[in-house]
């Protein structure tokens, strides 16, 4: 197959263009770089582009003419959001109108869609269906809602197939640790924490000791980034099969408080390091779980990697070692 990923230089993407590669696909990554890196993909593969300028975007969809397209590229903070509403509007939700337009004026009607969790707000049942509310609480979640809608449409009037997959919280790193997570600013929990570990960062914060949890920390389904690129790959086979345009959510069904993954993570690198509770941080639910039942049934998918010292064992690694 023939596949094209936008924002494949970034942490998702990377991982699912070195999958797809290994299984033999032609991939090209379309990235404007300015949250991937272009050390995480081949050279050649590479083409340094913004999803809005419709221009060169359609040049490379009229001469590349993929099978699927994979679209990572946007802007993740939830916080930044917060802040900066028009700007998550503008890349996520606009970035990909601009996509599907030129996709469909190029005859190319398949798109996988990085979805996310946010898309729920505060749900009200754990594991969380597709089928649950969706109501988001930041700009963010309300961005790639938006989208999700839109190609619900387009599949509808215009002859889109379109697959949106909603992560949970995607963590770990590469077996060989040569690709891994490398957001600037960091926010992401397991990150922070073993930057702790390596000594880069003083402690680590615990946002919230008083949520309705076991331990009243907050809890989520920590899946490792090569389970969620497998998920993409075997979406891509789906719709090149004749699938129909789905939504699924993606999570090993297993939730972690924060503090059961500072433990885990003294547990994997050895290592004590202080630990401070402060407030909550603004937004965040107390308990995100997935129930994946629907992309098991579907796309075949099952997890490989669902436990959380492998899961830190590899981003520690790549902590250890990082090449960018
Ligand atoms: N946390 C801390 N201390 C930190 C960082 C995080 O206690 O220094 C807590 C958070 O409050 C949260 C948990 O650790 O309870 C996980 O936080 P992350 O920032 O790692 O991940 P989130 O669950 O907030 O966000 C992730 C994705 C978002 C997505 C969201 C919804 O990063 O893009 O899941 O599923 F929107």
């Amino acid at each position: 197959m023939k596949l094209l990923l936008t924002g494949g230089a970034g942490y998702i993407g990377s991982h699912t263009y070195r999958l797809l590669k290994a299984q033999g696909h032609t991939v090209k990554v379309y990235d404007n770089l300015s949250n991937g890196h272009a050390e995480a993909v081949e050279t050649d593969d590479l083409i340094v582009g913004s999803i809005q300028h419709t221009g060169t975007l359609k040049t490379l969809l009229e001469t590349y003419k993929p099978d699927v397209v994979i679209h990572f590229a946007a802007f993740i903070e939830v916080g930044v959001s917060v802040k900066k509403p028009f700007e998550f509007f503008a890349n996520n939700t606009e970035g990909t109108l601009a996509l599907t337009k030129a996709m469909l004026d190029c005859g190319v009607n398949k798109l996988i869609f990085s979805s996310t969790a946010a898309v729920y707000g505060y749900p009200e049942t754990t594991p969380i269906r597709e089928t649950a509310k969706k109501s988001p609480v930041n700009p963010y979640g309300t961005s790639k809602l938006m989208v999700e809608e839109l190609l619900e449409s387009l599949s509808q009037w215009a002859g889109l197939k379109y697959t949106a997959i909603r992560y949970f919280n995607a963590a770990g790193a590469s077996e060989d640790a040569s690709i891994g997570e490398a957001h600037n600013p960091e926010t992401h929990l397991i990150p922070l924490i073993l930057k702790t570990a390596t000594g880069e960062r003083k402690s680590i914060s615990i946002f919230g000791t008083d949520f309705p949890t076991p331990d009243g920390t907050a809890i989520r389904d920590y899946i490792h980034v090569d389970d969620l690129a497998r998920a993409h790959m075997l979406a891509a086979d789906y719709l090149a099969d004749g699938g129909k345009s789905d939504v699924f959510n993606c999570g090993y069904s297993e939730g972690y408080s924060v503090r059961e993954v500072i433990e885990a993570a003294k547990k994997v690198t050895g290592k004590d390091f202080p630990v401070e509770e402060t407030e909550r941080r603004d937004g965040d639910p107390a308990i995100l779980i997935a129930d994946s039942s629907k992309i098991k049934q579907t796309l075949g998918w099952q997890p490989v990697h669902n436990d959380l010292e492998y899961i830190i064992k590899t981003a520690y690694k790549w902590e250890q070692n990082r090449k960018y």
